[in-house]
């Protein structure tokens, strides 16, 4: 029975698991480390409502088990030293440089934690990639830990997690899931089953799957890649839909209905984000193109195209209806967040659009109840399209979206907060430019109503 874990990374995949596997298993101390001391201080306020991560409920399960068996720290060295099984949760960003740049996943932070490991580590360890990685990054880590001439022995495991933002703690408490994937070996099996002991604390047996650690790898990318090509073939229609009179959201019901297809991942939208449908189809189309395999390349990485083009149209129409020019005119953004219930903002479609009006000059305001300034602003100076003065200045963030919409042309819906449906849509219209227009990029408003105001609604696919 495994009595101490330890996690590298505390960020939105590391920090919620963690607090859930500390909340399930009383018995077992979790440390959770970060060299971002920032956040390792968040994560410790003594209000809980201060965690770094925002998720529904995620702060309850932190105020029951933290100071218990749950432990955040910055001590990295101390927490691998006294674990016997550690997760690497720590990020696996896309490249942005050398071979594979913009597309393989930058795997410095992953072999960095490898190399710590290595190097601290006084008896024996498993090791689990928690990370999304791609395949066959856990033969890697085995070749820099095997080669430490310390004498102390590593398994090491993958058990990719499928939790989406917004739903972690209900996802992490009931998963459709455990995946759980080992080396063949006689160890190998030991180690695996130290971790389904753990999950088996509060998941039914017969949702925990093992497989080979190659299988497990390539689940998490088939299945992301899979959830983002649903929303892309559904953007597809979403255009034309809105050239053929068809209503999106009429077909996407219709098709729904049919058990096989089934409702969900079917809503169009401005386009999908968030840090992982991008990157693990990229990794996808890189493993691809890595074994001569164009056409599975070309097939996945349309995925991709398609999503750029949903987000590059959307801002495209809100210029052209504007009378081909937003030059000075004030857009009033409602969201940045990637989608709603988290603050993440990761490749979220807010950006993209935002970028692409402050190349017409617009001024953009913007609401989020989640995201600050500091963040934005961080967000648009990553592009590099333009100078961080520039972006400065392009936009202003406010905190309530009465002000953010006021004296505005138009309006942008690019998250689908629940509290956007019930604002004040009457007041919001008489302070606005006239014609007032609403692009509602998530379809969360209410067509009728807003038209019945006076508003000029355009939602996407319809
Ligand atoms: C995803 C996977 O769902 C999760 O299993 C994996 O572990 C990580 O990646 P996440 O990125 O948190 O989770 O969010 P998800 O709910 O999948 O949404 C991704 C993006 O697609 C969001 O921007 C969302 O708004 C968009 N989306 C989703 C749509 O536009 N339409 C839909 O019907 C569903
Ligand atoms: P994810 O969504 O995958 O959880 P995040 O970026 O939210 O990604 O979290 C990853 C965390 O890992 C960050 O807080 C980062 O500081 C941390 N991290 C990266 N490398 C290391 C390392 N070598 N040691 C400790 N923490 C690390």
């Amino acid at each position: 029975m495994i009595k101490s874990i330890c996690c590298i990374g505390a960020g939105y995949v590391g920090g919620p698991t963690m607090a859930i596997i500390a909340q399930k298993c009383p018995n077992i101390k979790v440390t959770v480390v970060d060299l971002n001391e920032e956040r390792i201080t968040a994560w410790n306020d003594k209000d809980v409502h201060n965690i770094p991560i925002y998720e529904p409920g995620l702060s309850e399960v932190v105020a029951e088990a933290r100071g218990r068996n749950l432990f955040f720290s910055t001590e990295v060295d101390k927490a691998i030293d006294e674990a016997e099984m550690i997760f690497i949760s720590v990020n696996t960003p896309t490249k942005t440089y050398g071979v594979g740049k913009g597309m393989a996943a930058d795997l410095k932070y992953i072999e960095l934690c490898a190399r710590q490991i290595a190097r601290v580590s006084k008896t024996n360890k498993i090791v689990v990639e928690k990370s999304t990685l791609p395949v066959r990054t856990a033969s890697a880590i085995k070749d820099i830990l095997d080669h430490t001439g310390n004498g102390v022995k590593f398994q090491i495991l993958s058990n990719p997690e499928f939790l989406a933002e917004g739903t972690a703690v209900e996802d992490l408490h009931s998963p459709d899931r455990v995946l759980i994937g080992g080396d063949s070996s006689e160890d190998g099996q030991i180690a695996v089953q130290k971790l389904v002991d753990i999950y088996a604390n509060w998941v039914p047996k017969d949702k925990i799957l093992t497989t080979n650690v190659w299988s497990s790898e390539l689940s998490k990318l088939t299945a992301n890649a899979y959830l983002a090509q649903r929303v892309s073939s559904i953007n597809a229609l979403s255009e034309l839909c809105e050239k053929t009179g068809a209503d999106v959201n009429e077909v996407a019901r219709a098709i729904g209905m049919d058990s096989r297809i089934g409702s969900k991942f079917l809503k169009a939208s401005v386009g999908f984000g968030g840090s992982c449908f991008q990157k693990d189809i990229l990794n996808l189309v890189y493993i691809a193109k890595s074994y001569g395999l164009n056409e599975v390349a070309d097939y996945w990485e349309q995925v991709i195209i398609m999503n750029d083009h949903q987000k590059r149209r959307f801002a495209k129409n809100i210029i052209s209806t504007l009378y081909n020019t937003v030059s000075g005119k004030k857009i009033a953004f409602l969201g940045w967040a990637f989608k709603k219930d988290t603050n993440d903002t990761r490749e979220s479609a807010a950006i993209y659009v935002a970028d692409d009006l402050l190349s017409e000059q617009a001024n953009i305001a913007i609401f989020d109840p989640k995201v600050d300034e500091k963040q934005i602003q961080y967000d648009l100076n990553y592009l590099e399209t333009r100078t961080n003065e520039a972006n400065k200045n392009g936009i202003s963030v406010f905190k309530n979206p009465y002000e953010t919409c006021k004296d505005a042309h138009a309006i942008a819906i690019l998250t689908e907060w629940d509290e956007f449906k019930t604002l004040d849509w009457q007041n919001i219209y008489n302070n606005m430019l006239k014609p007032a227009f609403v692009f509602d990029g998530r379809n969360l408003l209410n067509k009728k109503e807003l038209e019945k105001i006076g508003f000029v609604y355009q939602a996407i696919g319809s």
